[in-house]
């Protein structure tokens, strides 16, 4: 019997991003129905398929854990509640095929029985009792049921899948995530606020399949939301596959402006100029923001208090753990305290944000083509981190000038980037100024041959280099409406 499955769970039996799947149905290389794939032509495109082959899924899963910091460390199995309702589920469906197939084969013998009788006497009835017995024979003895039914019976126990309504997307929920959790990793854009069942803000409504509390909620909903079949997402899993019901954000006029007293967790060295500050918010107030969208720090140093904006170097998958590149800087008081080690972890950091709009077209699936100097990379990371999640996005072209000492101070992520995911492509340039390297990198966009016209572009750097990267590029084609500028 032919088994359908959708992008999310193809991608994820085939051990390959969705883009990867996108671009193979938009070439004509793997078949596709109303958004589905047949398991068997899955099976046709991807012939090494097999449960052993598990590995090209972990070597991809072990490369994103890496380039996207706490993502999953680990691919656990639910709990054992959990997991004992999804196997009942897998029983069931398993019994009601067992009883429909052993009264089709008592059918079919009782046929074959009463057509053999039939047949003694008669030449034409004992010829389609020949093509009936070589047709069963055939049947039988065919290749028993392709192993992706195995392994997507196996998948269905270790995830459940949940569709999102109105937008109709796909994501998985794995290991003893919540829904809200998984749907975060998935680059969906949730309304929440505590991610603990306090605030209430991720409530929705469960429209079909079965969930499960697995944290305890403050929150109390009310008899008629519990009839509707409200729920909220960051206390639940899905034990089945869910479809719910709720908004998510458009740009960022849909993301409320939030106060935060967040903790300093590290200050890693990127480079001798360059600092890596990672805070670390409270576990009951998650700052909620687009990915490339920046906040206004504030520090309270022996020199003086101080704020600064910062554009967000993560994801917003990670929504706890938010990462700035902060550059040596005579003007930056932030950069003032952090370089003078008196900005170390344990410290407390105001949060106020998030703001602009250098984020993401939210149904876009355009080609991305993404152009940072210098610590403009850190905006541009958190972009790339978060469409790659969301897999929608068809490619990322990364352009990356370097006009400091300091070079490239996560080469090492791209290249990472490049090993995970077929569809990203990067080029690393230097210039000793960021006027003149605008117009290498334009030079470099041009030739590559993508076309502009077709692409959302993002650019990010100093205001010299901005603005002569963006006349270069809609010089070449990039259109104003679908281009985006952040000035450090
Ligand atoms: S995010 Fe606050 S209750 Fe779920």
């Amino acid at each position: 019997m032919s088994q359908w499955l959708n992008l999310a769970r193809a991608a994820q039996l085939a051990g390959v991003p969705r883009g990867t799947l996108q671009r193979m149905i938009g070439a004509g290389e793997l078949a596709a129905f109303d958004g589905l794939i047949d398991a068997a032509e899955l099976l046709r495109a991807f012939p090494q398929l097999k449960l052993e082959d598990a590995g090209l899924f972990e070597k991809v899963a072990r490369i994103r854990d890496e380039s996207f910091g706490r993502r999953v460390r680990e691919r656990m199995l639910p709990s054992q509640e959990v997991l004992a309702q999804r196997l009942f589920a897998q029983g069931q469906e398993l019994a009601d095929l067992r009883r429909l197939v052993q009264a089709y084969h008592a059918l079919v013998v009782d046929a074959q029985a009463r057509l053999g009788e039939l047949a003694a006497d008669d030449r034409r009835l004992a010829g389609l009792k020949g093509m009936l017995d070589e047709g069963l024979k055939r049947a039988l003895g065919a290749e028993p049921a392709d192993r992706l039914d195995a392994m997507v019976n196996v998948m269905q126990v270790i995830s459940a899948q949940v569709t999102v309504l109105p937008s109709g997307r796909h994501f998985l929920v794995e290991g003893n995530d919540s829904i809200l959790q998984a749907g975060l990793k998935a680059g969906m854009r949730f309304a929440y606020g505590c991610g603990t069942g306090t605030c209430g803000l991720c409530k929705a409504r469960v429209v079909s399949g079965e969930v499960r509390q697995i944290q305890h909620s403050d929150y109390p909903l009310s008899e008629v939301e519990k009839q509707q079949g409200y729920a909220l997402l960051c206390t639940h899993t899905a034990v089945s596959d869910i479809a719910v019901e709720t908004l998510e954000a458009r740009g960022p006029g849909d993301i409320p402006a939030q106060d935060i007293v967040a903790t300093v967790r590290a200050v890693e060295t990127l480079a001798p100029d360059t600092r890596l500050l990672h805070l670390q918010t409270p576990r009951t107030n998650r700052l909620r923001f687009l990915a490339g969208q920046s906040v206004t720090l504030g520090i309270a140093d022996a020199n003086g208090d101080a704020t600064q904006t910062a554009a967000l170097a993560s994801c917003p998958c990670d929504e706890r753990n938010l990462h700035f590149h902060i550059a040596r800087e005579e003007a930056s008081p932030l950069a003032q305290a952090l370089f003078a080690d008196r900005l170390r972890p344990g410290a407390a950091v105001s949060v106020r944000g998030p703001s602009g709009d250098f984020v993401l077209d939210a149904d876009s699936a355009r080609p991305l083509v993404l152009v940072a100097c210098d610590t403009g990379f850190a905006p541009i990371k958190s972009l790339l981190e978060h469409a790659m999640a969301g897999e929608q996005v068809e490619a990322f072209d990364l352009y990356w000038l370097a006009t400091r000492a300091d070079g490239h101070y996560l080469a090492n992520q791209c290249r990472a980037w490049a090993a995970a995911f077929d569809n990203f492509s990067h080029r690393l340039l230097t210039d000793a100024a960021p006027g003149a390297g605008a117009w290498q990198v334009t030079e470099a966009v041009v030739a590559s041959r993508r076309e502009l016209a077709q692409c959302d572009v993002f650019v990010a750097g100093p205001a010299e280099f901005v603005q002569p990267a963006v006349e270069g590029l809609q010089g070449a084609g990039a259109l104003p409406g679908r281009t985006r500028a952040l000035v450090l």
